[in-house]
């Protein structure tokens, strides 16, 4: 904890990035990114950015090298306890996408066909809620949406429940972008487990931020992306995929390796990739993961949440703050939506940009049905999301920046509800 606040205080030019600006919206995107993945980014791109797979030349080699160890790294990264053990999972089973919307694309349209029935929640985010509906509405699939309880958590016991014959697939956010709440993976893992039902979860706000463990877990299908907690470039992402699990592919393009056969091939990585991937990120996103490895999870999390738990208390003193989701800081990440009694959130979010140079996020942040069942559809909520490059003075700035605009109430915006 100590080497890494000293890190940071030392480290000049991420300070001099943050001149003038407050990020707070960590949660969209982690900003800045440490040096080392945009220097390895560049460093690869400009003397091996050549496709691999493609040819047999030194570059192509290498290439393929670098995304091997990164399949690979990633691979141990979500799996400790069959590292620990001594068990190899299969790399090639660690496949790249854009971005989690991709990864969760190509986990629900591989898994639910017509007549399947899906399990996911409330909690979601619209990369998961749309495919599932698009599942229903266009594939002739059925869903059931879990409601959390007053803390945000959902009971692993309504997932059992709501588990029929035709159920292919249980897919669960594991941290909320609207309410920072970490749902329990374990025990929804033991569920599905029991009841023979593979889980897929959504680690966008989670990985690289929390130790996650697929077996552990009892995760078929683990969706990452790359440009937050693991602080590659935007573009990066993946799924790791459990070698017990079954899921049809549902990409089809070019391989690089046996183009004669006229359908995708069967095989991983190629099951769930098609056409070049994206080596510039890949080559940053292996970066990110080794930064976050260097600092360790333990201690970028124990600062984060220092500076969160001062966040969290701060808000709740000032009059008018709303907020959701449970302050057990163990059992949530460094995110947390607030509205501010007779302001609409889009306004609390410019007043903090324009006057006090905090940058946040507004609106729905994607997730309509959690808004829906806090009630704060259509406006949304102001989001503050706290990373590893936030300072104390950061947070002391934006509770004064909040308890001030708290106190002017200038106006009773016209149609919005007190609460
Ligand atoms: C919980 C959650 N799921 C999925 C996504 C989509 O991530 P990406 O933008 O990498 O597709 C996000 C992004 O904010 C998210 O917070």
């Amino acid at each position: 904890m100590h080497a890494f606040r000293n890190w940071l205080k030392n480290k000049p030019d991420i300070g001099a990035i943050m001149d003038g600006i407050i990020y707070l919206d960590n949660a969209a995107t982690s900003f800045p990114k440490p040096d080392v993945v945009h220097d390895t980014a560049r460093e690869f791109y400009s003397k091996t950015g050549v496709n691999p797979g493609r040819t047999g030349c030194d570059l192509a080699i290498a290439a393929e090298q670098m995304i091997h160890g990164t399949r690979k790294a990633f691979s141990e990264f979500f799996n400790k306890s069959l590292v620990d053990a001594g068990i190899e999972k299969d790399p090639n089973r660690l496949v790249f996408t854009m971005n989690a919307t991709m990864s969760l694309n190509l986990i629900v349209n591989g898994m639910v066909g017509p007549g399947d029935h899906v399990i996911t929640t409330m909690l979601e985010h619209n990369s998961v809620i749309r495919p599932v509906n698009h599942r229903v509405r266009d594939h002739g699939a059925e869903s059931t949406y879990i409601v959390p309880d007053s803390e945000g958590y959902i009971d692993p016991e309504d997932i059992r429940k709501a588990i029929k014959k035709n159920t292919t697939l249980v897919i669960v956010n594991h941290g909320s972008n609207v309410t920072g709440v970490v749902q329990d993976l374990k025990a929804i893992g033991a569920v599905c487990k029991e009841e023979g039902v593979p889980l897929a979860v959504d680690s966008a706000q989670t990985a690289g931020v929390l130790p996650i463990d697929m077996m552990e877990c009892n995760i078929s299908f683990l969706s990452f992306t790359g440009h937050k907690g693991l602080f590659g470039p935007t573009g990066t992402g993946g799924i790791c995929v459990a070698d017990d699990a079954e899921i049809k592919g549902t990409i089809y393009g070019g391989t690089g390796v046996r183009s004669a056969v006229p359908y995708h091939l069967e095989e991983y990585p190629y099951r769930l990739e098609a056409g070049t991937l994206n080596l510039c990120g890949i080559a940053g996103l292996n970066a990110g993961l080794g930064w976050v490895k260097e600092k360790g999870i333990k201690n970028i999390r124990a600062h984060e949440m220092e500076l969160f738990e001062k966040l969290q208390t701060g808000l709740g003193e000032i009059p008018g703050v709303k907020f959701w989701g449970t302050k057990n800081l163990e059992r949530r990440v460094a995110t947390l939506s607030m509205t501010l009694e007779n302001y609409d959130a889009q306004d609390v979010g410019t007043i903090l940009d324009v006057e006090y140079g905090i940058q946040t996020r507004t609106g729905l942040h994607c997730a309509p049905l959690i808004h829906e069942h806090h009630g704060t559809v259509p406006r949304g909520t102001v989001r503050f999301s706290v990373g590893p490059f936030n300072t104390m003075e950061h947070i002391e700035t934006a509770l004064r920046a909040v308890a001030e605009v708290a106190a002017d109430r200038p106006v009773e915006v016209a149609g919005l509800e007190k609460s």
